[in-house]
């Protein structure tokens, strides 16, 4: 009998090691993880003096403290394997390694992040980490890394599931809390089966640095701005803290009008979105700055809810859209993607409506009064006690945060 408790108490311990392992960084992107990645304005031109450039820039402009955190390098970082198997850096483009990069970004009150892929190679051509998990998790956690984007291609037969599940164990078995970011561009529906595995995956293909248009290459397309929220509306009950819908990074700053930045960040804001940027904030403009940095706007897409805003209809051809945040409050978009300048009559009424899908919540206008705040101008608007009609200029948004007016 006691030789039978005594192999129950073992087996239990080897159940509970082994469940220990299978599992997620908990407590990890509790909001919609922030930072800056290297891939939209650089590509493949990275290298270390760039990117410590870049982590200056986020301290000094402000970035860090408005919450983009996380620095991320992109593809083509790599080097070769060594002759034990374990990843290098270019050795030109990183001569002091990774290790020191990130001790760097780290001196700088900031995190890093780094990216491999599924596959033999990463789609830039350098090596993925197929069959090298494991010592590829544990480099990473030796050199500091905070936050592993994992890509997709040449991953010929291997199952998403398997391939991202692996890796998620062996991030957890080398012992270092890394965000997972899954980058698989949603064509096995992450969001159906990933909640446990990764803290954010990729809804579509890349994103194209246009506002309303795609970029079609026959057998794989990339996508505008307006392109990638359409495909985003049905998955909002898939998100929550710790695990988010991704509609890729951010292209503000990178070229396209302000109107068109102001309204795609709105609107990666109002899809509680990763907000990474992806412009070479070195450089930025007074204007895109003035986006990015927007605290108010980025209270929308950090609300502790973590709750993914709905498009409630689209009418007149603008598209109207509503958040629920803490406290009551809720965030009301308008967005008019149109080439047209609209006037649009605003009845609070028509918008009593409850989120019976995700949140139970409801706006009630005929009960509640809410103070309206314009996060754009930065200026009070009154009440929704008496309805109004608003100007949504061509390609942009207004967007208000309503409060409940306390009794
Ligand atoms: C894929 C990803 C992109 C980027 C590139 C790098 O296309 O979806 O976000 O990481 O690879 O090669």
């Amino acid at each position: 009998m006691k030789r039978f408790i005594l192999l129950m108490v073992i087996n239990l311990g080897l159940l509970s090691i082994s469940s220990a392992s299978a599992q997620k960084f908990d407590n990890l992107a509790k909001t919609p993880p922030m930072g800056w990645n290297s891939w939209n304005k650089f590509a493949c031109n990275i290298d270390e003096n760039t990117i410590k450039g870049v982590a200056d820039a986020m301290v000094s402009s402000g970035l860090r403290d408005a919450g983009y955190v996380y620095l991320n390098l992109d593809d083509c970082w790599h080097g070769s394997r060594d002759a034990n198997g374990f990843i290098t850096a270019d050795s030109t483009k990183f001569p002091s390694g990774i290790k020191a990069l990130a001790d760097y970004v780290h001196s700088k009150g900031l995190k890093i992040g780094i990216y491999s892929d599924a596959g033999r190679q990463t789609c830039g051509g350098r090596p993925g980490s197929l069959g090298h998990e494991y010592q590829d998790a544990l480099t990473y956690a030796k050199w500091g890394i905070d936050y592993l984007k994992y890509d997709w291609c040449n991953t010929e037969n291997v199952n998403p599931k398997g391939a991202y599940t692996l890796m998620r164990d062996a991030l957890h078995a080398a012992g270092r809390p890394i965000v997972f970011s899954m980058c698989e561009w949603g064509q096995s529906k992450p969001w159906t089966w990933a909640k446990d595995v990764g803290h954010l995956w990729r809804t579509t293909g890349d994103i194209y640095n246009c506002f309303d248009c795609i970029d079609d290459h026959g057998s794989w397309k990339a996508f505008g701005v307006m392109q990638i929220l359409a495909m985003q509306d049905t998955l909002r009950k898939y998100a929550g803290p710790g695990h988010w819908n991704d509609p890729d990074m951010l292209e503000v700053g990178n070229g396209q009008k302000v109107n068109q930045d102001r309204a795609h960040f709105t609107m990666w804001c109002m899809l509680a979105a990763p907000l990474i940027l992806g412009n070479d904030i070195r450089t930025m403009s007074k204007e895109t700055a003035g986006i990015i940095l927007n605290k108010e706007v980025v209270a929308l897409d950090q609300d502790t809810l973590g709750l993914q805003g709905l498009n409630f209809e689209t009418k007149d051809s603008v598209q109207v859209w509503l958040k629920p945040l803490a406290g009551g409050d809720w965030a009301f978009c308008l967005l008019n993607a149109t080439t047209k300048d609209i006037s649009f009559p605003i009845d609070w009424q028509h918008y009593n409506f409850t989120d019976k899908e995700v949140s139970g919540r409801s706006t009630d206008f005929d009960r509640i009064k809410y103070r309206i705040r314009n996060l754009w101008t930065k200026k009070n608007e009154g009440a929704t006690s008496s309805n109004k009609t608003v100007n949504v200029p061509s390609q942009d948004v207004v967007l208000y945060r309503l409060t409940p007016v306390k009794k």
